[in-house]
């Protein structure tokens, strides 16, 4: 049983392999968090919090008598409302009918079941390897039911949360906040590690020492963002990649979100998680429910990596849905290659030279369909434009089929272009403002996604494409953010649930598409990784992680996602030098190196490569399969931070049993007389004995002393003890962007 309740000191546990999580109701019935971190048994942890007199902290109306002894604004609180006597950052925040806004929380039964929750219409992590504790709580004054749901992943150290927020008074009640999760950390100092970025430059790791202030990571743009992803880690400053308590904290939600994270005047810190308040408004008539997202919470104290790990097995096993994903097939996109600009010959030349080096799909980008041959119009027109594919999509697949190929096809369902046809029937069906002209961007509007009838006619469309064509990819791409966010459909007093309510239509789309076609393999993409969160990936095994391929780039990219985010969901492609996005020539085995660390694909016209490079691409292709499970299902390991001073970038993957790893180095800046490079291997077992089967180089110059090294140390024995803790040095890998691969195996 991972959910105990002692009744006698009313404490609710909630126990992990590693970490234990603990509540208790007080005498009056308020739900107080006690503790959260490494595992310590069932005992109450109520004593860690002495009565003490506060002076200005409020006291609750029962307890006049103790003045300053008991206060809602000391105390850690579970699930704090605003307005009732704790100061800090509320997770919910209510309004009766009459504007008064108060909400205080008392206990009134839980249940516990075997199983996952789930909640309607939003994404949750399922499976049988969970618990489920539901605890009912009540605000009598606004007749407001509150459902706090914890789903507990004892082997997968996982915590969930999310709240149900019902309407069982006779007044429509409206909530200005509703987060999924407060967590109070009442001692220790922390740091913040966040991943902040822009268009082609996301998820750049960033980590800062809490003050006593609050620090807000969120997102007001519709949705989950280039600039701040909803995933932040809570890490004791000595925290590394291998030692130190960390909390991770993931919002299961693709929308408008927001992390708060207090220090408060007593050294108390309290993060709460959840929707984005602003644009936020809720109206819940009586007998309705509100229900929050889910959130992901993860504890360690065996550091960054650690934590990583189990974000990344969570990920896989327990929020993505289906199999689609689990192949070493290699896909190429036509999009760097040709832009707008192809035909259905140009299409089937791609896909043939890349059919014979092994590429087992071939994708069609933007510009297929429509009126669509640059980016300002034809978003929404979903029917072949047959200036460009002549016979239509069905004797081009058919032609790729026949190559041995699968063909897959891009779509921007939620976007509209103002010169297309669907735009001129259905103006309304847009985001905008009454009276103004629509703020642009990239030239086209938001359909309004919180509209039923919108959901359907995109259900019918791409239903009808699927159907109709034998497509085996989809990419689902959202090329903007949201303004004039304002529903034609919706009254007044529900304009401030337009935002969610959007979200939830992408959901619903998103649900009934890859439940009525589980054979295909969906990736996101947001303008690269605009919208790379666990909301997407619960239907979308993989999301386009940057639109910046160069390969040097990518390295902090990659390794910003990889805090949270399973590499078999980071999409990665070779694309052709100088890179389109930054100029770079980087050589083509090390582009192959970091797309490798991906999904891995092409995104470049193959006919344009010398025949010494296709040959390249061919081994490439073949090296990648053979690693595929390796680092599709290994665990991740950093070993260095590209921002860092290291003239040299590295990353490991190893199988979970220690059986085999791969290492990849890359030099980021070639040095002259550069000092030793220095790798230390993890994640082996020390006892255990190691064969180098292969140590590959790329881009570096002929004729140096590193090809002798690479050729000797193929079939040389060491033990893991060895590799990991008196490590490796490389000889000098000298030459633009060199890099290495060294694949070792258990061995006798
Ligand atoms: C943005 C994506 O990130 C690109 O890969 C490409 O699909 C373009 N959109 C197409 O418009």
């Amino acid at each position: 049983m991972s959910i105990r309740f002692e009744a006698k000191t009313s404490t609710f546990t909630l126990h992990t392999q590693h970490s234990t999580y603990q509540m208790q109701l007080d005498p009056m019935g308020h739900l107080l968090h006690l503790y959260y971190g490494r595992s310590v048994g069932d005992a109450s942890n109520f004593d860690l919090y002495p009565a003490a007199d506060h002076g200005f902290s409020p006291d609750y109306h029962e307890l006049e008598n103790v003045r300053g002894s008991y206060s809602p604004d000391v105390l850690p609180q579970e699930y704090p409302g605003a307005n009732r006597g704790d100061f800090r950052v509320p997770a919910a925040d209510v309004a009766d009918a009459q504007g008064a806004r108060g909400l205080e929380l008392i206990y009134q039964s839980h249940s516990v079941h075997a199983g996952a929750y789930t909640l309607e219409g939003l994404p949750a992590s399922h499976g049988d390897d969970c618990e489920t504790l539901a605890i009912q709580m009540r605000d009598p004054v606004l007749g407001l039911g509150v459902q706090l749901l914890y789903g507990v992943y004892e082997q997968q150290d996982m915590i969930t949360r999310a709240v149900l927020f019902t309407n069982e008074g006779s007044q429509p009640l409206t909530l200005e906040k509703a987060a999924s999760a407060c967590l109070d950390l009442p001692f220790g100092s922390w740091d913040l590690i966040q991943f902040h970025g822009r268009h082609a430059m996301e998820r750049q790791m960033e980590r800062t020492r809490l003050d006593h202030d609050t620090r807000r990571v969120g997102s007001v743009r519709g949705a989950s963002s280039h600039h701040h992803n909803p995933f932040v880690i809570l890490c004791e400053p000595a925290a590394t990649e291998d030692y130190g308590s960390c909390y991770g904290v993931m919002p299961v939600y693709s929308g408008n979100h927001c992390t708060d994270v207090e220090v408060d005047f007593n050294g108390s810190t309290r993060l709460v998680t959840g929707i984005h308040p602003d644009g936020f408004r809720w109206l819940l008539n009586p007998g309705e429910t509100f229900t929050t997202p889910q959130v992901l919470l993860c504890y360690t104290h065996e550091g960054l990596s650690d934590l990583s790990h189990h974000y990344h097995r969570f990920i896989r096993q327990s929020l993505c849905r289906g199999t689609a994903n689990q192949t070493s097939q290699v896909l190429i996109n036509n999009w760097e290659a040709t832009y707008f600009h192809f035909d259905q010959d140009k299409i089937y030349d791609i896909a043939q030279k890349a059919a014979s080096l092994g590429v087992g799909m071939m994708v069609l980008d933007d510009g297929w369909f429509g009126k669509r041959d640059t980016d300002t119009s034809g978003l929404g027109d979903w029917f072949v434009n047959t200036q460009k594919l002549q016979g239509g999509l069905a004797p081009l697949i058919q032609k790729i089929n026949d190559l041995g190929m699968k063909f897959g096809i891009w779509i921007e369902p939620e976007m509209v272009s103002e010169d297309s046809d669907l735009y001129r029937a259905h103006p309304d069906w847009a985001l905008t403002l009454p009276g103004r002209k629509p703020v642009l961007g990239r030239s086209q509007l938001v359909l309004d996604m919180s509209r039923p009838d919108v959901v359907d006619y995109l259900t019918d469309c791409f239903t009808k494409l699927l159907s109709e064509n034998h497509i085996e990819y989809i990419k689902w791409d959202m090329n903007r953010n949201m303004t004039d966010v304002y529903s034609h459909a919706l009254p007044p007093e529900r304009q401030g649930e337009v935002f969610h309510r959007y979200i939830m239509g992408v959901y619903t789309l998103l649900d009934r598409l890859t439940t009525r076609f589980p054979h295909v393999l969906f990736e996101g993409c947001a303008g690269g990784g605009g919208r790379f969160d666990a909301g997407m990936l619960a239907y979308l095994p993989q999301i386009w992680c940057s639109d910046n391929t160069d390969a040097i780039e990518r390295l902090s990219i990659q390794y910003g996602t990889s805090f949270g985010y399973p590499v078999s969901a980071v999409g990665a492609h070779v694309s052709a030098c100088p890179n389109h996005q930054t100029g770079r020539t980087v050589p083509l085995g090390t582009r192959g190196v970091v797309a490798m660390s991906g999904t891995f694909g092409y995104e470049l016209d193959l006919n344009k490569l010398s025949r010494k490079e296709l040959s390249l691409v061919k081994r490439q292709i073949a090296r990648y399969q053979s690693y595929a499970e390796l680092i599709r299902t290994g665990d991740y390991y950093r070993l260095t931070n590209p921002a860092g001073a290291d003239f040299w970038h590295g990353w490991q993957f190893a199988a979970p049993d220690g059986s085999e790893a791969l290492m990849n180095v890359v030099v980021v800046h070639p040095q002259g007389n550069p000092r030793p490079l220095h790798i230390e291997w993890k994640g082996l077992d020390p006892n255990s004995l190691y064969k180098v089967v292969r140590a590959e180089l790329q881009g570096v110059h002929p004729g140096l002393p590193a090809h002798d090294w690479a050729k000797a140390i193929a079939g040389q024995k060491f033990t893991g003890a060895q590799l990991m803790y008196a490590g490796q040095t490389l000889p000098q890998l000298y030459g633009d962007y060199p890099s290495v691969q060294i694949l070792i195996r258990k061995t006798r």
